[in-house]
C-alpha cells in the first residue's frame, strides 16, 4: 500500500478539498500518513490569497525536492509531488518550470481528475501534468461517496467560487464563478457525516450565503432553508456557515439565527473597511452604513449573536481618515473575534496597479492599532462569558496529554481533561475565567453526555 502526505494551506475550503482529495486516491491505493518521511505522494494544497501565503509553498518545494531526490538515490523510491489549490491554478506551468521536481499541478475544480493524473504523471522521464482548466463537469458528481470519517467536527462545501470582484481578491480568478451544490446532494452527504460521528457542520462556501440550489421538491432553495432541512437531520446538534457577503444576508437566512436552535450564535461577516470611499475602491458594493443596519438587524433576530469579520488595512490610497472610519465601524460593532491583514498586492487583481500603494511602516502601524482593539474587544467579549454555562462540543484531543479540546456555541475555545472516548460528546460547562483566545472552565468533572444543546441558555 503507498502513502499520501497532504499538507494545507489556506482556508476552510482547502481543508475540505485536502479530505476528498484523500477520499479520491483512496480507492487507487493510496491511504493518507502523518509522516512526511513515508511518503510515497505528497500533495501541497495551497493559498494564493496573499503574497506571504503563496511564497510559502515554493519554500516547501525546496525542501520536497531533497527529499525527492533522497528517497531515488537511497531507496531507488520515486515520491510523486504535486502542487493543488489555489497557487496551482494561477501559476500553471510557472510550477514546474520553478519547479521541475513537481510531477502534478491541479486545481480546485480538476482535482477529482487526480488518479488520471497519477496514472499519467512519470517521475522518471519527468513527465509532469497540469490540469488547472475550469471543466464543464462539476468535481462534486465525481468525487466518490465513500469518505473517511471527518471527525465531530466537519466542512461540508455547498458553495465554490465567486462573482463579487472585490478589487484586492484572487478567489474570483483561482476558484472561478459562483456555483451551489444542489441541496439532494449536500443533506446526503450531511447524513453520511452524522452517521459516521460528525456533531457539527460547517457550511463551506467562498459565499456561503449566496447559495441556492435545486431542491428535491422541484423549487429552489436559498441557505435559510438549506440550514432549516438539515437540522432536521437527527444525532446533529451543531451548523454553522461561513464566509458570508454582507450584500447577501437575506431575511430567510438571519430569521433562520432565531428559528433554529442547531444553527450556533456566531457569524463571520467579513466588512474589510470602514471607510466608503475606501469601500467603493475595493468594489465591495456596500456602505459601512449598510453594513450597520445589517447587523442591527440580525441583533433584532438573534440577541446576543456573536460577530466575526475581515478587515484589511493600508489598501491602496487609505488615509488615516479611512482607518480612522475602520476603528469607528470597529468600536460600534463589537466583534467576538476578527482577522486583520495588511494589503498585499496580488497579481491580475485591479488594486494591485493602484499607483497609490500605502506605505509598509504605515500598514504595520494601522494593524497594531486595529489588532490592539479587536483583542479588546474579544478579551470583553471573552469576559462577558464568565460565569455562564455553555453546551461544548468535544471535538478534538488536546496538545497536552490527557486533555482534549473544546468549542463553546461562540466558538471559543475550552480544554478539558478527558480522553478519546470523549470525542463527538457535548457537555456542559461553567465559565470560570476568560482568556485572550480560550474560556477555563469548572475542572474535576469528566465529561458527560448531554442529550441536546437546547438545554443550555
Ligand atoms: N470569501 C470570503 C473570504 C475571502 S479571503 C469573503 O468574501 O469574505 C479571506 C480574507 O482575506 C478576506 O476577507 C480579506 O480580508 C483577506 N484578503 C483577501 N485578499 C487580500 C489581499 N490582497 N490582501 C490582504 N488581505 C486579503
Ligand atoms: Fe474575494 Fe470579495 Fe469574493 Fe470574498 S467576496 S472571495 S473577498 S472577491
Ligand atoms: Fe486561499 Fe484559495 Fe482559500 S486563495 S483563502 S485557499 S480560496
Amino acid at each position: 500500500m503507498k502513502k499520501l502526505f497532504v499538507k494545507t494551506f489556506g482556508c476552510q475550503m482547502n481543508v475540505y478539498d485536502s479530505e476528498r482529495m484523500k477520499d479520491v486516491l483512496a480507492p487507487t491505493g493510496y491511504m493518507p500518513t502523518d509522516s512526511l518521511e513515508d511518503a510515497d505522494m505528497v500533495i501541497l494544497n495551497t493559498c494564493h490569497i496573499r503574497e506571504k501565503a503563496s511564497e510559502k509553498v515554493f519554500s516547501d518545494l525546496g525542501r520536497l525536492r531533497k527529499l525527492k531526490d533522497r528517497a531515488a538515490e537511497q531507496q531507488n523510491r520515486q515520491i510523486l509531488i504535486a502542487v493543488a489549490g489555489c497557487v496551482a491554478q494561477a501559476e500553471g506551468e510557472e510550477i514546474t518550470r520553478r519547479a521541475p521536481w513537481v510531477d502534478m499541478v491541479v486545481g480546485p475544480q480538476t482535482y477529482h481528475r487526480l488518479p488520471e493524473l497519477v496514472a499519467k504523471a512519470d517521475p522518471i522521464s519527468r513527465l509532469s501534468v497540469v490540469d488547472t482548466e475550469f471543466p464543464t463537469e462539476v468535481k462534486f458528481d465525481f468525487l466518490p461517496e465513500e469518505a473517511a470519517p471527518r471527525g465531530p467536527s466537519a466542512f461540508l462545501s455547498v458553495q465554490e467560487g465567486c462573482d463579487k470582484f472585490c478589487s484586492f481578491c484572487v478567489v474570483p480568478y483561482t476558484r472561478g464563478s459562483e456555483f451551489s451544490r444542489q441541496a439532494g446532494q449536500i443533506i446526503n452527504e450531511a447524513k453520511r457525516l452524522v452517521a459516521a460521528g460528525t456533531r457539527e457542520i460547517t457550511l463551506l462556501g467562498q459565499n456561503v450565503n449566496a447559495w441556492h440550489g435545486a431542491a428535491p421538491d422541484g423549487t429552489s432553495w436559498g441557505l435559510g432553508r438549506l440550514i432549516r432541512e438539515l437540522a432536521e437531520i437527527d444525532g446533529l446538534p451543531r451548523l454553522r456557515y461561513t464566509t458570508s457577503h454582507p450584500l447577501d444576508m437575506d431575511d430567510d437566512l438571519m430569521s433562520a439565527h432565531r428559528d433554529v436552535p442547531q444553527l450556533m450564535p456566531y457569524l463571520h461577516l467579513p466588512v474589510q473597511a470602514g471607510s466608503d470611499r475606501i469601500l467603493k475602491a475595493m468594489n465591495r458594493r456596500h456602505t459601512a452604513d449598510d453594513y450597520r443596519r445589517i447587523i442591527d438587524r440580525l441583533r433584532t433576530f438573534k440577541p446576543g449573536l456573536a460577530l466575526s469579520g475581515d478587515f484589511i488595512v493600508g489598501f491602496p490610497g487609505e488615509t488615516d481618515r479611512d482607518f480612522a472610519d475602520t476603528i469607528k465601524l470597529v468600536a460600534d460593532i463589537g466583534y467576538a473575534s476578527a482577522y486583520s491583514f495588511k494589503y498585499s498586492p496580488r497579481p491580475g487583481t485591479p488594486a494591485a496597479g493602484d499607483e497609490q500603494q500605502v506605505d509598509a511602516q504605515v500598514k504595520a502601524d494601522r494593524l497594531a492599532a486595529l489588532q490592539q482593539l479587536l483583542d479588546a474587544q474579544q478579551m470583553a467579549f471573552n469576559k462577558t462569558c464568565e460565569g455562564q454555562q455553555m453546551a461544548v462540543l468535544i471535538h478534538k484531543m488536546g496538545s497536552r496529554d490527557g486533555q482534549v479540546t473544546g468549542r463553546s456555541p461562540f466558538m471559543q475555545s475550552v480544554y478539558l481533561k478527558g480522553d478519546h472516548t470523549h470525542l463527538g460528546k457535548m457537555v456542559t460547562v461553567t465559565v470560570k475565567e476568560a482568556r485572550q483566545n480560550s474560556l477555563l472552565v469548572q475542572t474535576g468533572k469528566r465529561p458527560q453526555q448531554m442529550k441536546s444543546e437546547e438545554n443550555v441558555a
